[in-house]
């Protein structure tokens, strides 16, 4: 949340209502162009309103780009190694030849946030096949990888009160997530017909988020984020037809510490319907509650004693030494 102050600089101050859950109070330089949101294209640092990529670049075209996205918090990266490594498994799966180290990776995205002055962030790494020198080249050998970044505001996928109150949501009915054998959830990708198409559908419907089952009829994920249930003292989450999120990753870690025993398994409409509990998790908005799904509502339709305690301990999470790397502003 963003308020204009008189000298045209903007300060960050916002209130979450969740006293774990605090912004940084801090004031953006009015005269740096990149203070707010920026991005990092083929080697320059820009305004992110004058962030532009080709037109011919395979990404664009043909969806021909893997990506991740980290946050920061308090001017810090969090899992950064865990995103740039996913990016880089994604590359492997799809034959793209990353144009430059991870380490060069990290670098660049972090100096990105530092010239952005922004202290809680959503910061995007995309790895396209590119494009060739002669425009409309059809041959893939002949293009170029390229990495794109831009770092904005952090970005809540879930209104910050449902984190609190916990989300309605439906599965949908239209549409099946891609499968493995289709196209591949392991690999974060842009191909996003399916969840777009649960996005209407949960609109046409009137709730407050959609879940996907996989061809199979197992539950998936949902448009940009995993889900997982609680019944009888484990924490499951689906292995197949979902991205394996860093924020499910943390989730499995927090899950343990508090004595849940954690499983990636198969989860049918009949688990979700009766999961004692449920939440949703990505990078993007943390950990949230999920209260019912359909007109199956979960427990006392209110956020579940062990989600309650994931989300704190998920935000506890984000101060970790080991887990974070602080931005040099
Ligand atoms: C399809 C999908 N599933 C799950 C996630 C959650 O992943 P992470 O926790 O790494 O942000 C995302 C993130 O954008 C996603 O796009």
């Amino acid at each position: 949340m963003a308020l204009t102050t008189e000298d045209g600089s903007l300060a960050y101050k916002a209130d979450t209502g969740i006293d774990y859950i605090t912004y940084s109070d801090y004031t953006l330089s009015a005269d740096n162009p990149l203070a707010g949101a920026a991005a990092w294209i083929e080697g320059e640092f820009v305004p992110a309103d004058q962030a532009r990529i080709s037109i011919f670049d395979q990404g664009y075209l043909h969806s021909d780009v893997t990506y991740t996205v980290f946050h920061v918090w308090h001017g810090r990266a969090f899992r950064l190694t865990d995103h740039i490594d996913r990016l880089f498994q994604g590359a492997e799966a799809m034959r793209i030849d990353p144009p430059m180290t991870k380490d060069e990776v990290a670098r660049i995205a972090l100096e990105l946030v530092a010239r952005t002055e922004l202290r809680e962030a959503y910061v995007s790494i995309s790895l396209t096949r590119g494009y060739a020198t002669s425009p409309g080249e059809r041959d893939m050998t002949k293009h170029r990888p390229q990495i794109y970044m831009y770092a904005v505001p952090y970005q809540w996928i879930v209104p910050f009160e449902r984190i609190a109150n916990g989300v309605k949501a439906m599965v949908a009915q239209t549409v099946r997530r891609a499968g493995r054998n289709v196209i591949d959830p392991h690999v974060k990708n842009y191909q996003w017909g399916d969840l777009i198409r649960a996005i209407h559908e949960n609109r046409d419907r009137g709730y407050e988020m959609p879940i996907l089952l996989d061809v199979d009829g197992l539950v998936a994920e949902g448009p940009g984020f995993n889900v997982a249930i609680i019944k009888d003292g484990e924490l499951l989450t689906p292995g197949g037809a979902a991205l394996p999120g860093i924020t499910r990753k943390s989730v499995l870690e927090v899950a343990e510490a508090l004595g849940l025993r954690t499983r990636l398994a198969d989860i049918t409409l009949d688990d979700l319907y009766n999961a004692d509990e449920a939440l949703g998790c990505t990078t993007a908005g943390g950990v949230w509650p999920f209260v019912s799904f359909d007109d199956a509502v979960l427990g006392d339709g209110t956020p579940g004693p062990y989600t309650r305690r994931i989300i704190e301990g998920y935000w506890g999470l984000i101060n970790h030494p080991e887990l974070i790397t602080p931005v040099r502003y």
